[in-house]
């Protein structure tokens, strides 16, 4: 089981398990749909593996749906992605992401118990704003205290720890990842790297919180599927791995990079970074970012494939090249597809 393989990073890796991986078996993506979700990312997967992909629209938080499902497909091993995922998104509205990170983690986590030896395991997607922020130095480790920031990372840290409990407490076998900042294909243009090709793309203002100064830590969606698919198979139960692309950037200088890439493939008149606007500041923005993945190195010999030169190169031509998605996306298309492709309710 896949929990939330219609987003972003679930649905690169279940492309990455069926045509990349040598995955062998069946794969059944639980997911809500929520503005987030996007049928369209699978749509050839559905149509190339029917025998394989399974698609079921449920709520993590619907645990008699949920149970039915563990039942019905006799469930061995979960890989839990589903979240709200958006931290601008949990300051305005914190509700839905206490409910699906925390409420609906909870539900997954009882069904997997209940499975007793038929699941040899529970994989828990987790992010490294769990640990919050770095000052100039350092970097977060698997032992660095959780202090999170943000609604959306306390709420991923509980469910980060309610998975571990589960492993202490019942024995259920779990592993944790702790991943930073991911870009590339299939992204919805509301965080940082989409968003501003897109806008770049398209001559409108590219807006960077306060002064640009922020750190993140990139890492390209496909070495970070690699990762957990090592984790999942080759990782010891109970233990926790970060996974980071050793790749620090201050936000300017990363939307300063999009500009000349985005100049460089679709020429205009005008630069780009004309068009870059300092917007006000987000609350409790966490100032840096920095993951050590010494361990999933050393242990598992992971390493990612891809600079961010040629990452964001990759990313910038996807986001060119496949403009249905895009003009779908942003008209709102895809979600009046959804309700009469799928309708309204769970569909198990
Ligand atoms: P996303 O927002 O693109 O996708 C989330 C998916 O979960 C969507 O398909 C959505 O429909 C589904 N979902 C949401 N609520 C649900 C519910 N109640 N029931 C069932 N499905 C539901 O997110 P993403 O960027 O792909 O992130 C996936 C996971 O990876 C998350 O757990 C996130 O915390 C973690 N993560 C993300 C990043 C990043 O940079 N994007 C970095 C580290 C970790
Ligand atoms: P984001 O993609 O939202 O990821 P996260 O908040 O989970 O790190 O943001 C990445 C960085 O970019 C973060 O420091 C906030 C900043 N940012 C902007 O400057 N402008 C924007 O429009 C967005 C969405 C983010």
């Amino acid at each position: 089981m896949v929990t939330g393989g219609s987003g972003f990073i679930g649905a690169n890796f279940i492309r990455y398990l069926l045509e990349e991986a040598g995955f062998e078996g069946r794969i059944i993506n639980v997911d809500k749909l929520t503005y987030a979700g996007n049928p369209d990312n699978l749509a050839d997967i559905e149509h190339e593996y029917p025998d394989r992909y399974i698609f079921s629209q449920t709520d993590i938080c619907d645990k008699a749906a949920l149970e039915n499902i563990f039942e019905r497909y006799d469930i061995d091993a979960v890989c839990h992605f589903a979240a709200e995922s958006h931290v601008d998104r949990s300051i305005v509205g914190p509700d839905a992401f206490i409910r699906t990170n925390i409420q609906g983690t909870f539900n997954l986590l009882e069904l997997a118990r209940s499975r007793g030896d038929r699941l040899s395991l529970f994989h828990h997607v987790s992010t490294d704003e769990v640990y919050g922020s770095l000052g100039a130095d350092g970097l977060f480790t698997e032992t660095t205290p959780y202090d999170p920031s943000s609604p959306y990372s306390a709420s991923k840290a509980a469910s980060d720890h309610l998975v571990r409990a589960y492993h202490r407490t019942y024995g259920l076998p779990v592993t944790v990842s702790n991943c930073s900042n991911n870009y590339g294909p299939y992204q919805f243009p509301e965080k940082l790297i989409p968003l501003i090709i897109l806008n770049a793309r398209s001559g409108k203002s590219l807006p960077v919180y306060g002064q640009g100064l922020n750190i993140r830590d990139w890492l390209y969606v496909a070495d970070h599927c690699a990762a957990v698919w090592e984790i999942m198979r080759r990782g010891k139960s109970g233990e926790t791995y970060n996974i980071g692309g050793r790749c620090e950037k201050q936000n300017i200088d990363v939307v300063r990079m999009i500009c000349r890439l985005v100049d460089e493939l679709a020429p205009a008149i005008k630069p780009r970074e004309g068009l870059i606007c300092f917007v006000k500041d987000r609350p409790g923005h966490d100032l840096r970012y920095a993951i050590d993945c010494t361990k999933l190195e050393q242990e598992l010999n992971w390493t990612p494939r891809e600079t961010f030169e040629t990452g964001l190169r990759r990313t910038i031509r996807w986001y060119m090249d496949n403009t249905a998605w895009v003009e779908r996306v942003q008209s709102g298309e895809y979600r009046r597809w959804i309700s009469a492709h799928y309708g309204t309710s769970t569909r198990g």
